[in-house]
């Protein structure tokens, strides 16, 4: 028989408590936070859905790794296992590790980017363009139209919008754009998958004008598995295989390990470029570590290498997939209004048409996150004029393209009846939704504010 259950492709060895609290212990740890979810204590929340950045459950072998990583300062063995296996997938030449992300975006826009520059991208991730805004440079999203409709559903909704990169570069010369990005999968777009189709034909454009494609590669598994379901061509071959196709049309790239390598910290550039990853090298002693270890223990590097091998299992890439599948579908059933169709890590709540009353200046995906920890002490993230809202000149607001809720997904973590549970509680929310209100920001800082805004219920 062909089994139609897709079950977790795993056992549980160790478990990890979780603490049940009332509504009324809820309404005052969520005012004492500003009405911010980054700034509950993760102890008061029932299911964590913030992230799934560094918040997998790592396997028996990986923390067998633990023990086993070498913690020489140079020339560590977990250094050269860790180089070798992201060579493997990623077939660059030069591997060089960091504490995480952004470690590596840091480094990379010091050095390419600056004032008069510009960086175009599928659509930016938020430390990503803060890395190069901070650099001085401009970060630009040039989206396939598609994904921009939140009800449509399309296979590749992650997709750069070739013809409008080719226009960006004629327009703003090629001397000004020292490398274009393709993030994989679109996270700010919805964990959208990128098609190799795209993927190639944003290399041809980039090599017509000599610039260098980069991939933020940070679910770069969750997209092969994608292309594995969805494009012609690609039913047979391994997960493995059409991730090693993808970063072939690439000459960099940066991965945060904390998603698709299955570890709660760490990250690294690859690069081809031998002067690019020297000048690198020499940035990353300044301010993550010698280049054998670069801001990360040998244990920790043991672990993402060995993460790496388990997150192109099938298996593994089936459950994981589906599992977020079945609560978009869920959802949908409803009547809850997301992104479709379901991404890779994450669902995503449309607050626009979940709630068409409150406006973007009073934060429609905000007071749904702060319901969901009401009702049911579920912790989501609000991806919308929060997160990218901005201020003109006149100090006018500018909101964001979508106002979205993220349900992210933490790898191999929750059961089916976790997933169950939130259902129910997401469907709650949704029946009582008329009563739901806008929020106002009391506090914010200059940069990335989502993470310390403080906020009141408009009454
Ligand atoms: N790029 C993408 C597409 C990301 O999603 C993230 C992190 C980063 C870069 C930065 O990596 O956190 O290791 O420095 N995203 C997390 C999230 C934080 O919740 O989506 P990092």
């Amino acid at each position: 028989m062909k089994p139609k259950t897709i079950i977790e492709p795993f056992k549980i060895k160790s478990v990890e408590p979780i603490r049940f609290t009332t509504r009324e212990e809820r309404e005052k740890f969520l005012k004492d936070a500003g009405y911010n979810a980054f700034l509950l204590h993760a102890d008061d929340v029932l299911i964590d859905l913030l992230t799934d950045s560094g918040t997998s459950a790592m396997s028996a072998k990986q923390w067998a790794g633990i023990m086993d990583g070498d913690e020489s300062y140079a020339g560590s063995k977990s250094f050269y296992r860790f180089e070798s296996v992201v060579r493997n997938i990623t077939g660059m030449k030069f591997i060089i590790p960091t504490h995480q992300g952004r470690a590596a975006e840091k480094i990379l826009f010091t050095l390419v980017g600056g004032a008069g520059k510009y960086i175009p991208n599928n659509s930016h991730f938020d430390t990503t363009r803060a890395n190069v805004e901070f650099s001085g440079a401009e970060a630009v999203d040039l989206l396939n139209e598609v994904g921009k409709h939140p009800e449509i559903r399309a296979d590749f909704k992650g997709n750069m919008d070739i013809e409008k990169l080719e226009a960006f570069i004629k327009e703003k010369g090629v001397e000004n754009i020292p490398l274009c990005m393709i993030t994989v999968t679109n996270n700010s777009g919805g964990g959208q998958p990128v098609s190799m189709q795209n993927i190639r034909e944003t290399k041809e454009v980039c090599k017509k004008y000599n610039i260098p494609l980069f991939l933020d590669a940070c679910r770069f598994a969750e997209n092969a598995y994608f292309i594995k379901l969805r494009e012609k061509g690609y039913e047979n071959k391994t997960p493995l295989e059409i991730a090693q196709e993808m970063f072939s049309y690439a000459d960099g790239a940066t991965m945060s390990a904390k998603k698709d390598a299955l570890v709660n910290i760490g990250g690294f550039l690859a690069l081809n470029d031998e002067q690019l990853a020297m000048n690198s090298r020499n940035l990353l002693i300044v301010t993550e570590g010698f280049p054998t270890y670069g801001g990360l223990a040998g244990r920790d590097l043991e672990a993402v290498a060995q993460g790496l091998l388990e997150i192109v299992d099938e298996s593994y890439l089936q459950y994981r997939i589906r599992s977020v599948a079945y609560l978009g579908e869920k959802l949908v059933a409803a009547g809850v209004p997301i992104i479709e169709p379901p991404g890779g890590h994450a669902i995503y709540i449309d607050a626009k048409r979940f709630l068409p009353d409150i406006p973007a200046e009073q934060f429609p995906g905000q007071s749904i996150v702060a319901e969901l920890y009401l009702e049911g002490g579920i912790r989501a993230v609000e991806i919308g004029s929060v997160m990218f809202g901005k201020y003109d000149k006149n100090g006018k607001f500018i909101p964001s393209m979508m106002e979205l809720v993220r349900l992210a997904v933490p790898r191999r973590v929750y059961t089916q009846s976790h997933i169950d549970y939130l259902i129910e509680v997401i469907v709650e929310v949704y029946k009582n939704r008329n009563k739901l209100k806008g929020y106002k920001i009391t506090y914010e800082a200059p940069m990335l504010r989502h993470f310390t805004a403080r906020f009141e219920p408009i009454n």
